[in-house]
């Protein structure tokens, strides 16, 4: 099977490492791609976004399968395109990534659905937004309704600077959604959907905020690591049930079927689990690590995604290792970053037992040499026999990582390896509200 996948970050890095696994996996090529695709396999400089672009470019390079990465493509309508140039492809439709795209639009598939999530109100105006605030109260939770990579979501206990962030997206032409906090817990869990079946991977956890501890503003994810040994059994299921097949079912029965990643993004209250958001691809840095431990062949199954036969797979096999990414980002991300340093030391990192690294925002410059490209510039992924080991492996490779001004948490997986995350039974006052 000959595979194209689209988009240029470490998620990709980490779709196409896997499918390089897959022993059905003839060939894999990329675009744009990044300095560590680009060294796996060929890339291709086109817009991703561009759908006339991706389809052309499958349909000349004869794919069996296109996998497009990040949401970007998706809402762009490049699913469409290279499927009515007749290829498979695995990812969700325009009109199915409005899941992602359209905060407000999530919020009424899950109404129609039944889905447990946060109480939300869409705010158009300023009156409407403090409005809105003072009927949930503080801390504030103010999402910018549009694709903002992560970073469009405040959350404070200042009415002030939760009325400006709404003034700012409002000043920008959009709306915003105002929602009820969510306490306890945050957790990812990636489903697999063709359409009308879903398969769950195992969940994992992000680290959103820049800074240690959670403190500082939202980034795209700055580390992850799963499994999560600290999650209630049957959690998965109650994705599955609750969620999941609940969103699939009522796409489906809108004439908009999702196929690709239903990503949802949870949080385990004190009152039980509910949905934070959904996006409609895997996420990133968390597929670094999930994708680590993943045993079964990862072509085949995005190919029976793409297909509408997920029903006819078998169950997934998982290494029984932990895997943590670590992101290392560039100075001054989530601003503007710097970029075009030299990145040195990752054949070191490479060399270390159980220890990969995961390009992001990296190229070659003129003379060969990889720079930085980007906010989030790499992760180190370790798989270890354990949360404590595979840190461990993480950190160590992290240190060797050479990149003038970068920054990394010292603290990904920190809580859990201390055995330090405790979900709440619902019905009583969160035991912890630990997010990390
Ligand atoms: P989102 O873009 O919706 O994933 O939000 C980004 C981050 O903001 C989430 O991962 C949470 O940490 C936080 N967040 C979003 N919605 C809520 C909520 N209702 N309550 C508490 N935290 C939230
Ligand atoms: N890591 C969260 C995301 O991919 O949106």
């Amino acid at each position: 099977m000959k595979v194209l996948v689209i988009g240029p970050g470490g998620r990709e890095h980490a779709i196409v490492r896997s499918l390089l696994a897959d022993p059905n996996v003839s060939e894999v090529h990329a675009a744009p791609g990044n300095a560590g695709i680009s060294a796996l396999v060929p890339t291709y400089a086109i817009d991703a976004n561009d759908p006339d672009a991706v389809a052309a470019l499958a349909v000349k390079l004869t794919v069996d399968l296109v996998v497009v990465g990040p949401e970007a493509p998706l809402a762009a309508g490049v699913s469409d395109a290279v499927r009515t140039a007749g290829i498979p492809v695995f990812g969700p439709s325009k009109a199915a990534a409005q899941l992602e795209a359209s905060k407000a639009f999530a919020k009424e598939v899950m109404a129609e659905a039944g889905v447990p999530t946060a109480m939300a109100r869409v705010a158009g105006t300023a009156e409407e937004a403090a409005d809105a605030l003072d009927t949930f109260g503080a801390p504030y939770v103010v999402k910018d309704d549009g694709l903002a990579a992560g970073k469009g979501v405040v959350v404070t206990n200042n009415r002030d600077e939760a009325l400006a962030h709404a003034q700012s997206c409002f000043d920008a032409g959009g709306a915003v959604v105002i929602e009820e906090f969510l306490d306890g817990p945050e957790v990812s869990v990636f489903v697999l959907c063709d359409g009308s079946n879903t398969v769950a991977l195992s969940p994992a956890q992000d680290f959103k905020r820049i800074f240690d501890n959670d403190e500082g503003p939202n980034t795209g994810g700055m580390g992850a690591y799963t499994p999560l040994e600290w999650a209630p059994e049957g959690l998965v299921q109650e994705v599955i049930d609750r969620v999941a097949q609940p969103t699939v079912n009522q796409m489906a029965h809108r004439g908009t079927p999702f196929v690709g990643v239903l990503f949802v993004g949870l949080a385990l209250t004190s009152r039980g689990t509910r949905v934070i958001e959904f996006n409609v691809r895997f996420g990133d840095p968390e597929t670094q690590a999930v994708l680590a431990r993943l045993k079964t062949p990862l072509g085949g199954l995005l190919m029976a995604g793409a297909k509408g036969e997920l029903d006819k797979v078998q169950p997934l096999r998982w290494t029984k290792d932990t895997a943590v990414a670590v992101v290392v980002a560039a100075e001054n991300y989530p601003d503007t970053p710097r970029t075009g340093d030299r990145i040195r030391g990752l054949k070191k990192v490479d060399a270390l037992d159980g220890v990969h690294v995961i390009h992001a925002g990296t190229k070659l410059d003129g003379e060969g040499k990889v720079v930085s490209a980007g906010g989030r510039v790499l992760a180190v992924v370790a798989l270890g026999t354990d949360l404590v080991e595979a840190r461990e492996r993480a950190y160590d490779g992290v240190e060797l990582v050479q990149l003038d001004g970068s920054q990394f948490r010292t603290d990904i997986g920190g809580k859990a390896a201390r055995g330090q995350i405790r979900v709440a039974a619902p019905g009583t006052p969160a035991a912890s509200k630990a997010k990390a």
